[in-house]
């Protein structure tokens, strides 16, 4: 019997107009172009104006998603927004940006999930979508990763690793079971935290924060690159075997792959050890570094617009990150 399940009717994206090459971050701190392509298949990033937040860029990415689905915010009923860059420590950024588009008084929810964090949020509206809560539900990733970065030698381990963007999605129901969110597979392993994160502001510390804190660069994030690479590449391999055993399809039937682009040496061992061709793997480290939740989004729009995904593919998505969180999804794409 056809069930009641969500599918993806809309897609958008934006990143900030400035790009920054690898080359640029040469001139400020003790790196190379060779080392970071190298290391990670990064050129260039894209960097948002100082006064712009995660909820400035999904907006306009929302907007897109919005009008490619042919639907206006009033049409929406849920929002989700996966960010690990909020727009302030609370109230989150779905909040946020309904105080920057008009979409009534209707549920705004921020998930903390980071890299995974869009694969969580999609898992999350389908869940409501199935029981028929909402069915008009916009999910976005975004964040800012730029203006909490250390842009100093210091911090060169992690600052050219991340770029700016959004990406949203607008998620409906559908009762076509040759179409839509096929099956998920969603993990944490929370004894990870401290391998990659920010430690502060500090929850448990009076006040918060400190001048002491800030000269010693607590308030940039800390990761531990060798220990996060180490655990992506497995857990990718097994998470995409998960949602395939539970979905009841193999490899070979997928069209496309979106891995979540951390760093292209990543991607392309999770791609060689899966067997999947490279031409069915997506890449766009390259231009975007690390979007972290919008990097899904962005990947799925690009790949729409080249046209690797259609009408009728076979999508399958994946990610790692700080949690540590991983997930994929399976989906057959129905725009
Ligand atoms: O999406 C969130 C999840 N994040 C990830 O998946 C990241 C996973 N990890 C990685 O991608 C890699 O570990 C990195 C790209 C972060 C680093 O690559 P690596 O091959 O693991 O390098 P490393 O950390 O072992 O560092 C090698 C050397 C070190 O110098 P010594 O100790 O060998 O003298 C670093 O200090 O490279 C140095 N280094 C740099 N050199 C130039 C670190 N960052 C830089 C830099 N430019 N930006």
């Amino acid at each position: 019997m056809a069930m009641r399940h969500s599918t993806i009717i809309g897609t958008g994206f934006y990143v900030p107009p400035n790009v920054v090459t690898n080359d640029d971050l040469a001139r400020i701190m003790d790196t190379s172009d060779a080392w970071i392509t190298e290391r990670t298949g990064i050129k260039q990033r894209y960097i948002a104006d100082e006064g712009t937040g995660a909820a400035d860029l999904g907006k306009i990415a929302a907007e897109r998603a919005l009008a490619d689905a042919g639907l206006t915010n009033q049409d929406i009923d849920l929002i989700i927004f996966a960010t690990l860059n909020p727009d302030v420590f609370f109230p989150g950024s779905a909040c946020i940006l309904q105080s920057k588009m008009p979409f009534g008084t209707i549920p705004a929810l921020d998930i903390r999930q980071q890299c995974t964090g869009f694969i969580y949020a999609v898992a999350i509206a389908d869940a409501f979508i199935r029981m028929g809560a909402y069915s008009k539900v916009l999910v976005i990733g975004a964040e800012v990763h730029s203006t909490g970065l250390d842009f100093t030698t210091r911090g060169r381990d992690v600052a050219v690793l991340f770029g700016d963007g959004a990406g949203a999605v607008v998620m409906t129901p559908t009762e076509n079971e040759n179409e839509g969110v096929l099956g998920f597979a969603l993990h944490a392993q929370g004894e990870h935290w401290d391998k990659l994160y920010l430690p502060a502001p500090y929850g448990s510390v009076r006040g918060r924060i400190t001048h002491e804190m800030i000269d010693r660069g607590e308030h940039y994030p800390k990761m531990d690159g060798r220990a996060v690479f180490k655990h992506a590449v497995p857990r990718f391999c097994e998470t995409i075997n998960e949602v395939l055993a539970k979905t009841g399809y193999k490899i070979e039937d997928v069209d496309l792959f979106i891995p979540h682009q951390a760093n292209d040496r990543i991607t392309k061992m999770v791609g060689k050890q899966m067997r999947l061709p490279d031409e069915k793997v997506v890449s766009n480290i390259a231009r975007y570094g690390n979007t972290t939740a919008a990097t899904i989004p962005i990947c799925i729009c690009e790949s729409r617009q080249d046209g690797r995904l259609k009408k009728g593919s076979l999508l399958l998505c994946a990610a790692f990150g700080s949690g540590f969180t991983w997930g994929s999804m399976l989906m057959r794409w129905s725009i």
